[in-house]
């Protein structure tokens, strides 16, 4: 049985939810590894859409058991939400879902700092859901963990000493209301009532699983150019959505990942501010945006459209050990005069030699294209490769070709039956 982490491979918002969804039928355990309700996973089953943003997508076959990482942030709030709401839908989440006791908790001053920082020069375009503070609060040892959720005492010490602190920032720095200590005490001693029966020691879990022979899939959020130590510095998120997260946020050693598979659009796109180098602001980035209905699943913003990156996905392979890939959103492309890749950088007419790091760099790079015909036909009701057009045959093969991986399933469509599998 196998162990294998899935990656976005570009700025997030790849389809991830709908591969994991597939994929997790497969799989006896699902695991989430960083990130926390700033994702949003999109998975229709029949005529019913789910948007998930920290339980699993997997929690939808009834078969597979969904675990929260200690690399996950948690916002009780959403979490609630998303429990009630598979309840409601007759998905019995009992004995499916464990929290690891070390995931950090979202608290509400995060949200507010976030929103704070937001409004100033550092401005990053995230997504408003505390994630960056809650970090911040981690790394700096001052965060609050699921387990503290166990001990009322221990509960309350902790949330005292985070709000004297926040409120002299709050009164302080920003002039700003102060927040209620005993308030926030009960609103999260409410919240243990219910996510107790799900916290679990999930390293001691999962590694026993695995010794059973159970196979297990790590589902990372966002992207690899959102990851804050290899993504596009500082236009990106607070943790890291890269396949080395995966063991940090779940306690799974290195040696017991079999396989990265990379979930990689057939174009890019990027929510939020920072360097884009394939970018339309034209009509064709307009076109990408209404026919791939490329609008955020947890904010509701545009995102910006640009053409497929083969220079990037190269370095995401690198970064991820990515060998098989799965396409998504093929059928966006059909019916356009001709795509363009961008197969290298170039800055003042000189082709960079690796990946910038750099965002001062990053904005300065001009993208080296190849132009490849378009297929004039509809391609989302394919059931199998040797349907697709020539041209989309091509595609596929010179982006799997520049890009170094291998493509192990194609997405024609938003619906679990749209997909070709190879
Ligand atoms: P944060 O994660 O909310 O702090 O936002 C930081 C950056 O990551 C912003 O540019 C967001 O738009 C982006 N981001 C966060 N989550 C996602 C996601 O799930 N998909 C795409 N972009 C995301």
């Amino acid at each position: 049985m196998s162990v294998t982490v899935i990656v976005g491979s570009q700025w997030g918002d790849e389809g991830k939810g709908k591969i994991v969804d597939i994929l997790s039928e497969r799989y006896d355990i699902v695991v989430r590894y960083q990130g926390g309700a700033n994702a949003g996973h999109t998975v229709l089953v029949g005529d019913n859409q789910f948007i998930l943003h920290l339980i699993p997508s997997g929690i939808l076959r009834e078969n597979t058991v969904c675990v929260i990482g200690n690399g996950v942030v948690i916002d009780p709030k959403a979490l609630l939400e998303e429990i009630n709401l598979l309840e409601s839908l007759g998905i019995n989440i009992k004995n499916r879902l464990y929290i690891s006791q070390n995931a950090h908790l979202i608290m509400p001053y995060h949200k507010l700092l976030d929103s704070i920082s937001e409004s100033g020069a550092n401005k990053i375009g995230t997504t408003g859901r505390g994630i960056g503070p809650c970090y911040i609060d981690k790394y700096a040892r001052k965060g609050i963990k699921i387990v503290d959720l166990l001990d009322s005492n221990v509960l309350e010490e902790k949330i005292k000493i985070n709000i004297e602190e926040k409120n002299n920032l709050l009164r302080k720095v920003y002039n700003h209301d102060e927040m209620d200590v005993d308030e926030i005490t009960k609103e999260y001693l409410e919240f243990d009532k219910i996510i107790d029966q799900y916290i679990t020691d999930v390293p001691s879990f999962l590694n026993t699983a695995i010794a059973e022979g159970k196979s297990v899939l790590l589902e990372g959020a966002q992207g690899t150019l959102l990851d804050v130590d290899h993504g596009t510095y500082p236009f990106v998120t607070s943790s890291n959505p890269t396949s080395g997260g995966a063991c940090t946020g779940s306690g799974i050693p290195p040696t017991k990942i079999d396989s990265v598979i990379g979930i990689v659009k057939a174009y890019t796109t990027r929510v939020g501010l920072g360097p884009f180098p394939t970018e339309l602001s034209d009509d064709m980035g307009s076109k990408l945006r209404e026919v791939g209905a490329e609008y955020g699943a947890t904010t509701g913003r545009p995102r910006r459209c640009g053409w497929y990156d083969a220079y990037m996905l190269n370095y995401s392979r690198m970064i991820n050990g990515i060998e098989r890939a799965a396409i998504t959103k093929l059928d966006v492309l059909s019916n356009l005069d001709e795509i363009k890749v961008c197969v290298a950088y170039e800055i003042n007419g000189k082709k960079l030699k690796s990946y910038p790091t750099d965002v001062n760099q990053m904005m300065l790079v001009k993208p080296v294209y190849e132009i490849l015909p378009s297929w004039k036909t509809d391609i989302s009701k394919i059931k199998y490769y040797d349907d697709l057009p020539p041209e989309a045959k091509d595609y596929l093969s010179f982006i799997s070709q520049q890009s170094g991986f291998e493509i192990c399933f194609i997405s024609v469509g938003p619906q679990r039956q749209q997909t070709i599998e190879l």
